[in-house]
Parts: structure tokens; sequence; C-alpha cells
């Protein structure tokens, strides 16, 4: 109503084209009505960068410093939640997936003998032996949208000076990549589910049967969350997947170490592959956002940015703990990023890339 009224006045004010019709009508209008015409614009705005970020492609390459303005602008309109496309999304992974009964490896979904075929390599098979499977967790812990309110925290360098560490830590569930180190002010300190690289062990736990001292210090500061572990994507994962199973299990039994279901994975990946997500393996990240949207209530993203410099096009880190170096991802549009921003403006999940400000 509001909105036709102005714009048939601007019209009129076009119209005339006349410096005194134009004192005339901003004398009979009070400031709130100009106040209305900033917001029905800046609705007008909002709306159209929403739907074209909602049909965002992804880019081979892109204009840093336009894409920069538009997404800070859409980011400053009011976050619009849309219950149905999450349920609807749900619904698609449940189907498709199942994260609620299949994330995770268990005594449920796995037997005894059972043959596990390797996530990356369709030829590579492992045969699932008592001893492992009597330290399978019984069942999955998560069920569908049971998790209440879900914070994802990735490792970009975004996340320094942030601030939203307090609001990460008032979420119901939080997930977390890597070993990443956790610290009340940017990241909060609150972990629930932490994501093991196999290599990361690989490198830095070589003497973890002798000397478990340096691994259990590590893995302490997340209290009792559950440690996700990919042991069989790649050949090589296993090994170093299985000896974290068997030093940690006698020593933290409250911090269960679990596997990455490889047949939940290669579903989830054809199930992106399907929808054009081109990419030889989808991160971790990814998959655990993709398995939060099925089992938490509402998903919160923090740290996914795979620019070298953030909105206001200021350097930003790689990672936020550490020096190491930025992928070649740089300055091309990546894959995941892009859905990642769609199903931000569906309104299918909460993408924070800005600091959080303190109450
Ligand atoms: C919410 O999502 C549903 C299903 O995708 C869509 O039909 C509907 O238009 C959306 N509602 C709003 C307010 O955007
Ligand atoms: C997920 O798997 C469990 C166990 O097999 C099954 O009971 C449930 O119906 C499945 N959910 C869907 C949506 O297929
Ligand atoms: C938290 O981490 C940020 C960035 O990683 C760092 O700048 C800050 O000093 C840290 N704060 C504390 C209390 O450790
Ligand atoms: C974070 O804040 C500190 C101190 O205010 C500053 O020196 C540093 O450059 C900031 N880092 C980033 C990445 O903004
Ligand atoms: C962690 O688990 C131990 C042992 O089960 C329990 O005593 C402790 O209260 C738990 N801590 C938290 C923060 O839940």
């Amino acid at each position: 109503m509001a909105l036709v009224q102005w714009v048939f006045r601007l019209l009129v004010v076009l119209i005339v084209s006349q410096s005194v019709c134009v004192m005339f009508f901003y004398t009979l209008d009070t400031h709130s009505h100009g106040d209305a015409l900033t917001d029905s614009l800046q609705l007008l705005r909002c709306a159209r960068l929403r739907r074209r970020f909602s049909v965002l492609t992804p880019a081979k390459s892109l204009n840093m410093k336009k894409f920069s303005q538009e997404l800070s602008d859409f980011l400053n309109c009011p976050y619009k939640q849309n219950t149905s496309e999450q349920q609807f999304n749900r619904m698609r992974l449940q189907y498709c997936c199942n994260a609620t009964h299949s994330l995770i490896l268990t005594k449920r979904n796995t037997a005894v003998d059972h043959i596990i075929t390797y996530e990356t390599e369709g030829k590579r098979t492992y045969r699932v032996k008592a001893d492992l499977h009597k330290m399978l967790p019984e069942d999955s812990p998560w069920s569908a949208g049971a998790l209440g309110l879900c914070a994802v925290v990735g490792s970009s360098g975004i996340l320094k000076n942030s601030s939203c560490g307090r609001q990460i830590d008032s979420a119901d569930f939080v997930i977390r990549f890597n070993l990443a180190l956790v610290n009340d002010s940017d990241v909060g300190l609150k972990t629930d589910l932490m994501n093991i690289n196999p290599s990361q062990i690989l490198t830095q736990y070589k003497t973890m049967e002798q000397d478990p001292g340096p691994l259990v210090e590590r893995i302490s500061v997340y209290g009792n969350s559950s440690l996700i572990i990919p042991a069989f994507a790649y050949g090589f994962c296993t090994s170093p997947s299985l000896r974290v199973l068997r030093v940690l299990q006698p020593i933290r039994p409250q911090q269960p170490v679990v596997f990455f279901n490889p047949h939940y994975l290669r579903a989830l990946d054809r199930f992106w592959k399907w929808r054009g997500l081109k990419e030889p393996r989808l991160s971790s990240g990814f998959i655990l956002i993709s398995a939060a949207l099925e089992m938490c209530e509402h998903v919160h993203v923090y740290g996914f940015w795979p620019f070298g410099t953030d909105l206001q096009e200021n350097p930003v880190p790689y990672h936020y703990y550490d020096q190491s170096k930025p992928s070649p991802y740089m300055h091309r549009m990546p894959e995941e990023f892009v859905r990642l921003l769609q199903l931000h403006s569906q309104g299918a999940l909460t993408l924070h890339l800005q600091p959080c400000h303190t109450p």
C-alpha cells in the first residue's frame, strides 16, 4: 500500500519536475514518510539481492569488489528464516543419506564381517572384524532435527577479532574441525563434535601408542566432545584412525572416537553431484554442514570464507589459528561456498561472515 502510494508520488514529482512542486510535496509530507520511502527502497533492494544470491552460480573469475559490496549489502538485510525450506532440506537429506542413522559406523548399521567399501576407492574394501566391531558405538547418538541450534565453525581467518565466541558458545551443539584452537573471545570454547583429519594424526602423533600424553592433552581441551574421523575415505586413513580409537577408548571413554560411514559419504557425494556440485571430494566442512541440516533444527555457519580478502577488502589469514597459506582456491568462486550462500539466501541456514555484535 504505502509503496504504491510512494511510487505514485514519486512519479508526480518526476513528471512535474519543478522545485516548487517538490517543495510543496515535502512540506506536505512528514519526515516519517521519507523514512518509509527509504525503507521501501531498501526492502526492494534486499529482495533483489536475496533472489540474486539464491540462484548464484559458480564463476571462474570474480569481480571481488562488486561481489563484496553486494554481499555486505545483502548481509545487512534482515535475515529471513524459512522453516518450510529447512524442513524440505531435512527431508531430502534424510531420504538420500540418512545421517541420523548412517553418519557414523555403529553396531546397529554394521555387522561383524561386514565388508566396507571405501568412500573414494570403489575397489578397495575392508572387513569389519569382531575386535573393531566391539569398539563401535551401539547406535547413532543423534536423531533428525533433535540437536536444536547448531553452530558449525570453520577455520577461516575471518573469525579473527570477530567476537563471535559468546554467540557460538550459546548454540546447543557445536561442530569444529581439525583440532582447531578454541578461545572464548572469537571462536568460543564449547565443542560437541570434532572432526579429525587422519593426516594430522600421521604427522603429529606418530608415537601415540608409546606416549599418548600429547594427543590426550590436545583432545581434552574439547571436554567430552565426540571425535569423528574419516577412517574409510582413502586407504591411508584407516590405520591412523584405528590407532586413535585403540589408544583413546581405554583412556578417555567419555570422549567417543567415531568413524564416518563411507556409505553415507558416498550417498551425500551423489546427492550434491546430482545438484551440480562438481569436485573430487566434499570437504569435511561441507559434509558436516549437510549432516547438520538434517540433524539440527537450525544451522549457523561460522568461519567459512574461501577468499583472501574480507568484505571490506582487507587481507584475511587463511586460518584463524595458524600461519598456513591460502589454497589455490583464491580468486575463484569455490563451489561449496556458492551452495552455502544459496542456502543462506533461501533461509535454510545462517551464514555468519561479519564480526558478531557483543551485547
Ligand atoms: C519458503 O520456502 C518454500 C519452499 O521452498 C517456498 O515455496 C516459499 O516461497 C518460501 N517462503 C518465503 C517467504 O520465501
Ligand atoms: C533411516 O534409517 C533408519 C534405520 O534403517 C530407518 O529406520 C529410517 O526409516 C531411515 N530414515 C529414512 C528417512 O529413510
Ligand atoms: C583468541 O583468538 C584470537 C584469534 O585467534 C586471538 O587474536 C586472541 O588473542 C585470542 N584470545 C584469547 C583470549 O586467547
Ligand atoms: C586483530 O586485532 C588486533 C588488535 O586490535 C590487531 O593488531 C590485528 O591486526 C587484528 N587482526 C585482524 C586479522 O583483524
Ligand atoms: C564428562 O564426562 C565425565 C565422565 O563421564 C563426567 O564426569 C563429566 O561431568 C563430563 N563433563 C561434562 C562437561 O559433561
